[in-house]
């Protein structure tokens, strides 16, 4: 049975992005002590951008950089020095300065198609995890923001993505660029321990609430329910602006005193 959606709402970007990476650091010294390791899918798009930065900037305390170990939940379908790579987007945060190498996974693209990237991709996921077959991962923590049309990862509406069962990754068409994406499927999304939806911006706000608040939108947002884990909302207060004052959380701000 999956747990009701925590949605807090942060008075301003930066503090949003603060909170993230406090839950970043506290979900990632929990799993280092449970089992040695913290497994962690990151979000691409422009919105995480900050929390990578801030990450990297070491300015958030107590995080077993040499313990985790980095993913991604989707990924266009280009090459990593590509301007539209997720995994560039984060590397240039310097997040993975913090990390060796070899505790970076990101989607290998090149010289390859769209299928064979996805496939290639999945079998880095069960090795990693050491699936077997018909098995799925369990992240500790996944990342994932969400798109004006209520699309997350990779998995946009009308996608064939959106019903895979059995697959880990996938390559999905989507129309409206005229081109594939590499994306977790929903399976391993709602198997992760911990799912932090990111989502900052006025421009957001509309269907924020859409996703929160119309059960029947029936959005690829809205299906993502973990069945054994928490599905964490934070928003800053525009992109919550619409939220219904009661079924919305508190207007939660820092404490006074944190950094
Ligand atoms: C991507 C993302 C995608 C993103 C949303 C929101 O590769 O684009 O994974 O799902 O999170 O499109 O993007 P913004 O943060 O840029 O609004």
């Amino acid at each position: 049975m999956s747990s009701p959606p925590e949605i807090r709402v942060l008075d301003t970007p930066a503090d949003l992005f603060l909170a993230a990476a406090t839950e970043f650091a506290t979900l990632a010294s929990q799993a280092v002590r449970s089992q040695e390791r913290f497994s962690v899918a990151l979000s691409g798009g422009s919105t995480p951008k900050a929390l990578y930065t801030l990450l990297a900037s070491g300015s958030v305390p107590n995080i077993p950089w040499e313990k985790i170990f980095f993913f991604f939940g989707d990924e266009r379908f280009v090459p990593p020095d590509h301007p539209d790579s997720n995994y560039r987007m984060a590397r240039e945060t310097g997040l993975f300065a913090k990390v060796s190498d070899d505790h970076v996974f990101r989607v290998r693209t090149e010289g390859k198609d769209a299928d064979a990237a996805a496939l290639d991709y999945e079998h880095t996921l069960r090795k990693f995890f050491g699936l077997q077959l018909g098995e799925f991962p369990r992240f500790d923590l996944v990342f994932l923001g969400l798109g004006p049309d209520g699309h997350t990862a990779s998995l946009f509406p009308g996608t064939v993505a959106l019903n895979e069962k059995r697959r880990l990754v996938v390559a999905n068409w989507v129309e409206k660029f005229h081109s594939y994406r590499i994306t977790f499927t929903l399976p391993v999304l709602n198997r992760a321990a911990c799912v932090m939806f990111l989502v900052a911006g006025a421009d957001k706000a509309d269907i924020v609430r859409e996703v929160l608040e119309n059960g029947s939108a029936n959005l690829p947002s809205q299906k993502v329910r973990p069945s054994d884990g928490r599905l964490l909302w934070l928003l800053d207060r525009v992109a919550g602006q619409r939220l219904k004052p009661d079924a919305s959380p508190t207007t939660f701000s820092m404490p006074e005193g944190i950094p």
